[in-house]
């Protein structure tokens, strides 16, 4: 079996958030003497791979409306991953310093048209065609519908949506930026009178999952405005919780880390990331260290941080430490704290895979106030490095935390508001206070699997039904 992922994220090829982590990681965990499984993604303008070599297994022209652009397909000279990437490069479109912006239609478009176009050529076809969220949810359209994909429509196609709060939406008007299809089905590509390629994917995937159990419940109240068409389409609809790539997230191994550490070396371990932490960003090492790492947007609940901060600093009884960026007033909310809470607080605004290691080592807590939360990576990785996670009682992170309340190792709120985010603050310290239950809790969850391995497996018995059909 040939499972091919097309995605517009790949750890550590281009990263965003999630998405990346998912789409590097699943695919090495598919892997058997049966499967294969690969990835196809942009050829970005970014570190990685001006560092890396490829060299052009293919190259010709996509037709986007009424213009011509060239492309090629690379792969890497010295694959320095686990399972084969092709690169799509569109040098005109795709080969940009960011990932996302607002040209957004027009890149992604380009990169599915040319990832068809080659596909058309292969000798062995894929069995599975695995898309991932609106980037590449065209395709399954694509492939039932445009006159120049027939050949590919026995080909099984799956959807995972990991967001489904972006869309991809766009005016009627571009819709001569589609290759050929019989007009009469134009209601496919439709919601609402827009283009959407999410809706096209739920509509035309031979399968949806989304990345949590959870969620796929949450949609069907709550999709930004695809609820009726999720609860439409529940019978191939399926929530396969997100697993973590151990080989890339572990205290024992991670290269990114201050000092590495096991179980049985915890404390110590732990202790040499958090010093490190609080003498760089200045902190109090005494105090426990809050810590929040994400994209700063409505929906990771991060309006609330500056408020929720400034109470929580006020009796100088924590430390916290924010690594992220998105949201402009936020940022600067948040820069505003640090001259007011020095010793005790500092936000790194910004993009640091490194940093963000050695926060899930050597925080003491990680904050994870969501409004929407697909399924959390943030949470697992805490988890695995011993770190307590205080999360909002939603998607994935319903699945993956239990309150200590319960019996669990984490510590939950049920809404997105100042009081609740603050009384689980509380509760923490707490915990914390409680030194022999909360070192025991970091013990504990450190052992909690969470790797691909399970879900991996669900994800090929989804793939074997569908190539039952
Ligand atoms: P989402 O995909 O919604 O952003 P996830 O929890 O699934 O949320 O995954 C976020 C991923 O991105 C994690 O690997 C997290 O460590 C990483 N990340 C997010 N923001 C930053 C940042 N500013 N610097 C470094 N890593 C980040
Ligand atoms: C999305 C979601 C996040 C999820 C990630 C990977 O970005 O916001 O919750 O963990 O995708 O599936």
């Amino acid at each position: 079996m040939k499972i091919t992922h097309i995605s517009a994220e790949c750890y550590p090829i281009a990263k965003v958030g999630g998405l990346a982590d998912v789409v590097g990681a699943l695919p090495k965990y598919q892997k058997s003497s049966k499967i294969t499984s690969q990835v196809i993604m942009p050829f970005y303008d970014n570190k990685f791979t001006s560092s890396n070599e490829f060299k052009t297994i293919y190259e010709s022209k996509l037709k986007l409306g009424s213009k011509d652009f060239s492309f090629r397909v690379l792969e890497f000279k010295k694959n320095a991953l686990d399972f084969d990437v092709f690169l799509i490069d569109v040098p005109d479109l795709l080969f940009k310093e960011y990932v996302y912006s607002s040209d957004d239609t027009n890149r992604f478009l380009a990169f599915q048209i040319a990832t068809l176009d080659w596909i058309l050529t292969w000798k062995k076809k894929p069995s599975i065609i695995h898309c991932h969220d609106h980037h590449t949810g065209l395709i399954p359209f694509m492939l039932q519908e445009a006159h120049n994909f027939k050949s590919l429509n026995k080909i099984p196609t799956v959807l995972t949506i990991h967001n489904a709060q972006y869309q991809g939406w766009f005016a009627h008007d571009k819709i001569n930026l589609i290759p050929k299809f019989d007009l009469n089905n134009i209601g496919l590509l439709d919601w609402n009178n827009q283009i959407n390629p999410l809706a096209a994917a739920i509509k035309c995937a031979w399968a949806v999952t989304t990345v949590s159990p959870s969620y796929m419940e949450e949609l069907k109240q709550n999709a930004n405005g695809l609820e009726s068409l999720l609860q439409h389409e529940s019978k191939k609809c399926n929530g396969i919780l997100n697993g973590i790539d151990t080989s890339v997230w572990n205290p024992e191994t991670d290269e990114f880390i201050i000092k590495n550490y096991k179980n049985r070396t915890l404390n110590s371990g732990r202790l040499a990331n958090k010093k490190w932490l609080c003498e760089t960003f200045n902190l109090d090492f005494e105090k426990p260290l809050f810590a929040f790492i994400g994209r700063l947007v409505y929906e990771k609940g991060t309006d609330l941080l500056p408020e929720v901060l400034e109470i929580a600093l006020k009796n100088k009884n924590i430390s916290v430490l924010v690594l992220g960026s998105g949201n402009e007033d936020t940022q600067n909310k948040l820069k505003t704290l640090i001259s007011k809470h020095k010793n005790y607080y500092y936000a790194f605004i910004g993009y640091d895979e490194k940093l963000s290691h050695i926060i899930y080592a050597g925080a003491d807590f990680l904050l994870m106030p969501s409004r929407v939360e697909p399924c959390g990576l943030n949470q697992m990785y805490a988890l695995r490095y011993g770190t307590i996670p205080i999360v909002r009682n939603i998607g994935g992170l319903k699945d993956t935390v239990i309150d200590i309340d319960n019996n669990g190792f984490g510590i939950i709120h049920e809404e997105v508001e100042v009081n609740q985010i603050l009384h689980a603050i509380l509760r923490a310290l707490n915990l914390y206070s409680s030194k022999t239950k909360f070192n025991k809790i970091r013990k504990e969850i450190m052992e909690i699997d969470h790797s691909w391995n399970v879900s991996a497996n669900e994800y090929n018995k989804l793939y074997q039904s569908l190539l039952k059909k």
